[in-house]
This record gives C-alpha cells, structure tokens and sequence, in this order.
C-alpha cells in the first residue's frame, strides 16, 4: 500500500477491505434492486387478477354454458366441423355402435352412394342406434349445422358434398333477421353473393352485422354475467316455445291459475320437473343448459305467474 501513488483513496487495509466488500456489494445490491424491479412489473401480486371483470366472469360462468342463440339476431352457426366434434365424434370417430368411423372411406362409401339429401335426413331423423340428430334437440343445433355436420364427415370419407344451402332466416322474424342473414350469406360465399351484389345492397351487407353484433353482444355478456338475466334468456330462447303458448299442456307463461296447482310443489320439486322432464316437457326443455341456467329460467317463469 505504501507504494500506491498518491491521490489513491484506499491508504490503509482497513480501507481496503471496505473497498472489496463495496466491490462486491454495491453491483449486488443493484442486480437485486433491479430483478426485483423487473419482476415487481410483471407481478400483480397473488391473486389479484382475480378480482378483474373478466376472471370474475369467467368464474361465475356456468359450467356447461348452452350456446344461446338470439332468435332476433343473424345466426352465428356452427361449422360443420364443430358440430362434428362437439356431438357426433361421440360415435363416429371410433365407430361406436357400428356408426360408419370418420375418415374410413370404405364404411362411408354405401352411405355416401345415398346422396347427400337422404344422409342428411337420416342424420335428422336417426336410424338404428343413430340417434335423431345425434342425440341434440334442433335448440342447440339447427337443420343446417347437421347437415355441415353430415357434409363435413361424408366429404371425410370420400364425397365431395358442397355445404348445404344457409337457411334464409328465421320464418318469424324474417323481415328483421333478413338483411343480417344476407349479409351472413354474403360473407360465406363471397364469389357469388358480391358478384351479383348492387352497390345499395353492398351497403346493407357492409352495415347489417354491425347491427347484428350489437343486438347480439348484450345478450350474452349478461347471460354469463347476471343468472337472473341467464334465466329470462333461456326462456326467451327455449322454454318458450312452448310456455309461451302453453303447447302440449305445458302451464302458461304468466298463467296464474295454470301455474298454482304445480306451485303447491316445493320448489326442488318444480326444479327437478324442468332438469329431468315431465310429461310431454322434456329434461332441460330440450336445452344443454346448466343446471343453473335451468333453475334461473324456472324462477324467470315462476316469479311471472306469482
Ligand atoms: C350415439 C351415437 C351416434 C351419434 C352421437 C351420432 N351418430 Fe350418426 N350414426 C350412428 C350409427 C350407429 C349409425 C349407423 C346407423 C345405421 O346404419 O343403422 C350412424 C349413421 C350416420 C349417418 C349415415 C346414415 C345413413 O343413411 O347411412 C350419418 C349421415 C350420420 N350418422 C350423421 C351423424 C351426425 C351429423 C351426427 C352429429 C350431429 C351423428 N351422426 C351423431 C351413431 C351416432
Ligand atoms: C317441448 C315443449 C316444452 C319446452 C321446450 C319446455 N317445456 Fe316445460 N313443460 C312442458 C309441458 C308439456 C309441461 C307440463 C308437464 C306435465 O305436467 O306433465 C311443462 C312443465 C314445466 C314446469 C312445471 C313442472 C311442474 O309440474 O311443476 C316447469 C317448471 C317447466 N316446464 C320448466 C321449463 C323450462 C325451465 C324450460 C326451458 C329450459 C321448459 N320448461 C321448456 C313443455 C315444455
């Protein structure tokens, strides 16, 4: 030390060990600082994501959410593909039960022989151990969803089976789906709908699904959200078809005297009428609907004839 040349701050040992301990301890301190610091932004502390909007929806979501369709709104149909792998793999895909297995031409080829029309149909009505549209109720999938279905998994064995043709709209609400469904229309079948397309009618497929998104969206970020709301919207979507009108016997919407003698029941009683059926009222009103989707709906309709 005593040869350091002056100037040099470190002139005893005890400033030279000082020296080495802050050699080491200050790029130490800092790296940690800093780690610290670039985890601290990524980090939001345990749990807190939680409590965002979204998580919390997610959570509160039911189980088994049914795909509500808005009957007012442009459908959002299914592929043929999604129908495929949400229902009708169950069987096909291994060839459960003697169903011709998907992608094994040789099953599909005397089914294909048919023609696309009578697959189609059969797939609709069920044959044999082939359940009426694979065991869904026309609720959750429409003619047309079945029928990508069917042309999805022939065209899978070896047909060449265009899509069938979109339906139009719904017949009661025709005059307000109709330009929605144009527009849908249009957008899968862009060659031949905008060859043919005006420049007026260009605009209304231009401005329909924007429509139909809005008339759409709340629907179904309430359904998730708010049970109440989940309860009128099943209704809306599928027990009224018949407690609207009260079809096959079912009590009225809104009935007080069609509904007293069955709100004599406890109501575990009334719920368990509606998730396992009764009668001619088939388990869930033929929904997939969760349980407590179920049980809002039968809240929804007993609270309107109290
Ligand atoms: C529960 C099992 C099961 C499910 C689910 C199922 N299928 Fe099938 N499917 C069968 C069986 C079994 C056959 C053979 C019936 C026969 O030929 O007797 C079959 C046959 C078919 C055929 C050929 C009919 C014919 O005329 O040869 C089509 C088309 C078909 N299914 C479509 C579908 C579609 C579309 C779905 C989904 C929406 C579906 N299946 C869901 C069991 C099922
Ligand atoms: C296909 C027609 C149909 C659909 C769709 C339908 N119901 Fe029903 N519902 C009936 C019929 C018919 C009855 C009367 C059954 C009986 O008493 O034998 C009934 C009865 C009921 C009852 C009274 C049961 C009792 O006696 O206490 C409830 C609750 C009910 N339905 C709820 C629902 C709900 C919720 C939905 C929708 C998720 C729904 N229903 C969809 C036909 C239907």
């Amino acid at each position: 030390m005593s040869e350091a040349p002056n100037g040099t701050p470190i002139k005893t040992p005890g400033q030279l060990i000082a020296a080495v301990i802050a050699a080491f301890a200050v790029p130490i301190t800092i790296i940690i600082l800093l780690a610290y610091y670039v985890d601290n932004t990524t980090r939001t502390g345990a749990g807190t994501d939680e409590l965002a909007p979204d998580a919390v929806a997610q959570r509160i979501a039911p189980i088994a959410q049914v795909t509500i369709r808005d009957a007012n709104a442009p459908h959002v149909y299914k592929t043929g593909e999604q129908v495929f792998q949400a229902v009708c793999s169950a069987c096909h895909a291994t060839g459960v039960a003697g169903a011709p297995k998907f992608g094994n031409s040789g099953d599909w080829a005397p089914r294909i022989a048919q023609g696309y029309d009578t697959l189609w149909h059969t797939a609709l009505s069920g044959k044999g151990a082939m359940p009426p549209r694979g065991g869904t109720s026309p609720d959750d999938y429409s003619d047309y969803e079945i029928g990508l279905a069917v042309a999805y998994m022939a065209n899978h064995g070896g047909a060449n089976f265009p899509d069938p043709p979109k339906p139009a709209a719904n017949a009661a609400n025709a005059a307000e789906a109709a330009p929605g469904a144009a527009a849908a229309a249009a957008g899968s079948a862009p060659g031949a709908a905008a060859a043919v397309a005006t420049p007026a009618s260009i605009a209304q497929t231009a401005t329909a699904p924007a429509a139909g998104a809005t008339s759409t969206a709340p629907s179904i970020a309430t359904a998730s959200a708010d049970t109440a709301q989940a309860g009128k919207v099943l209704y809306q979507k599928v027990c009224q078809a018949c407690h609207a009108a009260g079809l096959l016997g079912a009590p009225k919407f809104g009935s007080k005297a069609d509904w007293a003698p069955r709100l004599k029941d406890p109501m575990d009683t009334i719920y368990n009428y509606a998730l396992n059926g009764k009668g001619q009222m088939p388990a869930r009103g033929g929904s997939g609907a969760s349980d407590a989707e179920v049980k809002a709906a039968v809240d929804y309709m007993v609270s309107a004839a109290k």
